[in-house]
């Protein structure tokens, strides 16, 4: 398993260009699945996250092809036949984001055997809502042996009212019914630009989809889809971790190909707690963090979109580890997403964890230790704290990170950090 070595104290100075968004390329491969046409993707970012889901559609029996191109991977995929229509536990397990084959598998194929993903680091994730939601639309299911067996001969128009509001499951729902005979409603459907950028390939490929981004969703079933082309909106996680690892080091550092809309609320949140971020000047893809911010105390809340990421939440708390004061994190949507408040503890920060909240009395040095990666935004948080620690740290089970961060030390590194891959061969 490999590591990383990182040796703090470095300012970050300079541009890092961000890659496509995982949770955008991820649905994206599914909906590929929806016609026999070819469908081809640029921006891909070269994250293992993506590598799983190919071999997810390999097991489907649909074969991808990718070329690097300057900016990420192009993704080619021609889902003609289907010669299995198994997630089978093995992947999912591995990745919870599998169940996304499981909206266009029934709505194209009449059939789909998910595996059941069970508890993950973060918190039950059950996909209760995405099954409720196919049987509204006409599927029957069947649970066997650690697996929700879904069948359907043809599915129809429906309203349906998400009970909580999930990402993947608003896109399972919305990839499914674009195949359905009539209108179908999603409401309380999430409003990730994720969900809008699946809606923008699903029309490119023929769907009639209105509303993607608001709390409700309109389908038009138009019972066949055709191959389309599509370009991955860049990913805005991404953009927030490193404008936070540029305000953390006390550096000048700018996120260039980034949507600064989809980051309206991690930028206000940065801001409020005393950092000066820049809005492109001559690109309003860019933005920039400036040096000589004296961090403050904030108390941060994650909602679903437009509010606070929890994809942000750990990154914000190493950040609140050098801010004067005290400053209450409260996680609404996972309810065990604070993993990396432990390790931060080892490195000297004050956090107390109760429940869902945490509190974060700053500001503490923190000092370089061996420490864990528990999930991958958890990692993240742990890279920082090792880029403002003194001395050494050594951050073990990266492939966390390497899930969703595409090659983030040497992104770090050409900005001035001190990071290094070790591997297990080393
Ligand atoms: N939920 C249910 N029943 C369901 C589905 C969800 O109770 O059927 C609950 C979950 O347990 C959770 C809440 O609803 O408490 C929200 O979960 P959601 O379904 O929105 O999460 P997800 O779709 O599984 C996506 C992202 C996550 C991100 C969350 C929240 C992808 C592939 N994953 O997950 O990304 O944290 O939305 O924004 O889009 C990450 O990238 O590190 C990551 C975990």
């Amino acid at each position: 398993m490999d590591k990383f070595l990182i040796t703090g104290g470095r300012p970050l100075h300079g541009r890092v260009v961000i890659s496509g968004a995982k949770n955008a390329a991820l649905p994206a491969l599914a909906a590929s699945l929806l016609t026999d046409q070819r469908v081809i993707l640029h921006n891909v970012p070269r994250v293992r996250d993506l590598s799983t889901m190919r071999s997810l559609l390999e097991d489907l029996g649909v074969d991808s092809s990718v070329t690097h191109e300057p900016r990420g991977n192009r993704v080619e995929i021609e889902a003609r036949q289907l010669l299995n229509p198994v997630a089978p536990y093995e992947l999912v397990k591995q990745m919870r984001a599998s169940v996304l084959v499981l909206g266009p598998l029934v709505a194209r194929f009449g059939q789909a055997k998910v595996s059941l993903p069970g508890g993950c680091a973060i918190g039950v994730r059950p996909i209760n809502l995405h099954i409720k939601g196919l049987e509204k639309l006409g599927a029957t299911i069947n649970f066997d042996h650690g697996y929700a067996d879904v069948r359907a001969n043809g599915l129809k128009g429906t309203e349906y009212y998400f009970d909580t509001i999930t990402v993947t499951g608003t896109e399972n729902l919305m990839m499914a019914a674009t195949l359905a005979t009539g209108v179908t409603v999603l409401q309380n459907a999430a409003r990730e630009p994720e969900v809008q950028d699946l809606a923008d390939l699903l029309n490119k490929m023929g769907a009639d989809i209105e509303g993607a981004g608001t709390p409700n969703i309109r389908v038009r079933g138009t019972g066949k889809l055709h191959g389309a082309e599509h370009s991955i909106i860049a990913d805005r996680i991404e953009a927030g971790t490193f404008l936070a690892a540029g305000a953390i080091t006390g550096g000048e550092l700018t996120v260039s190909q980034c949507d600064p809309e989809h980051l309206a609320s991690v930028l206000a949140d940065l801001e409020m707690a005393g950092v000066k971020v820049v809005r492109g000047v001559d690109d309003p893809q860019t933005l920039t963090v400036m040096a000589g911010a004296k961090l403050r105390a904030l108390d941060v809340t994650t909602q679903e979109y437009p509010g606070f990421p929890t994809d942000m939440q750990a990154q914000f708390m190493t950040l609140m580890t050098q801010a004067e004061g005290s400053s209450v994190i409260t996680e609404t949507i996972f309810e065990n997403r604070f993993m990396h408040a432990l390790e931060l503890a080892r490195m000297g920060a004050d956090i107390t964890v109760n429940g869902r909240r945490a509190v974060v009395r700053g500001k503490t040095p923190l000092s370089g230790a061996n420490i864990q990666a528990s999930d991958l935004r958890a990692s993240a948080s742990l890279v920082l704290a090792g880029l403002v620690a003194e001395g050494e740290t050594v951050i073990d089970r990266v492939y966390h990170i390497d899930r969703g961060y595409e090659r983030i030390e040497e992104k770090l590194t050409q900005v001035g950090a001190s990071i290094a891959r070790i591997s297990e061969s080393d």
